[in-house]
């Protein structure tokens, strides 16, 4: 199974919050999301995220096979719930997915990211600057990448541009 992590991040390297009158998403950078979701027919979220959707009251994602990621949900109508990435994976696997979008947030990137569990990266950068919150990180202790390569880099027109990186595994 192909993973791509989709991450909008700001001009400042920080993860972009995407949520809320102060840090609105970036429509270039929603309609990426919806093709990388549209190109894979699913996503993986972390609960918090998968919320905020919900709040947001729209369902733009059709039949689109969803996973959420949770410890403290038994189940949601309409998505799969899983308690860990190895299960969001198998999931997906066994309903004929070749490639599972992560779409968010920080803490579900950093889960499958520390777990060597991501082999793409799709990076909208928007003209947006975020401070202290949230951040992609690796656990340095547990370092399990090399070789980034820069497959594609495209402007999405607003001032974003979108970087997609491939992720070698050691
Ligand atoms: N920049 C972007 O591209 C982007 C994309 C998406 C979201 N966002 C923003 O990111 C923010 C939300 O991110 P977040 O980090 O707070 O939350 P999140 O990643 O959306 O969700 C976190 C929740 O996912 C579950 N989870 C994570 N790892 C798990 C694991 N290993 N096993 C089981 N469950 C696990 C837990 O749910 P339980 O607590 O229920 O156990 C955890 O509380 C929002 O501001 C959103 O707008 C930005």
């Amino acid at each position: 199974m192909r993973t791509i992590l989709w991450a909008t991040l700001s001009a400042n390297g920080n993860y972009a919050r995407n949520a809320g009158p102060e840090h609105p998403p970036r429509q270039e950078a929603l309609s990426d999301f919806l093709d990388q979701v549209k190109a894979a027919g699913n996503f993986i979220v972390g609960r918090r995220t998968f919320e905020s959707f919900q709040a947001g009251g729209e369902n733009p994602f059709g039949d689109i096979d969803i996973v959420v990621l949770t410890k403290s949900v038994k189940g949601i109508p309409g998505v799969k719930v899983v308690a860990s990435p190895q299960e969001a994976l198998a999931h997906l696997q066994a309903k004929g997915h070749t490639t599972a979008l992560l779409a968010g947030g920080a803490d579900l990137h950093n889960t499958f990211l520390q777990q060597g569990l991501v082999d793409e990266m799709i990076c909208p950068i928007t003209p947006v600057l975020e401070g202290k919150g949230y951040n992609i990180l690796l656990n340095q202790d547990h370092y399990q990448y090399k070789d980034i390569q820069l497959l594609d880099f495209k402007s999405l027109g607003g001032g974003v541009v979108r970087l997609h990186y491939a992720i070698g595994h050691e």
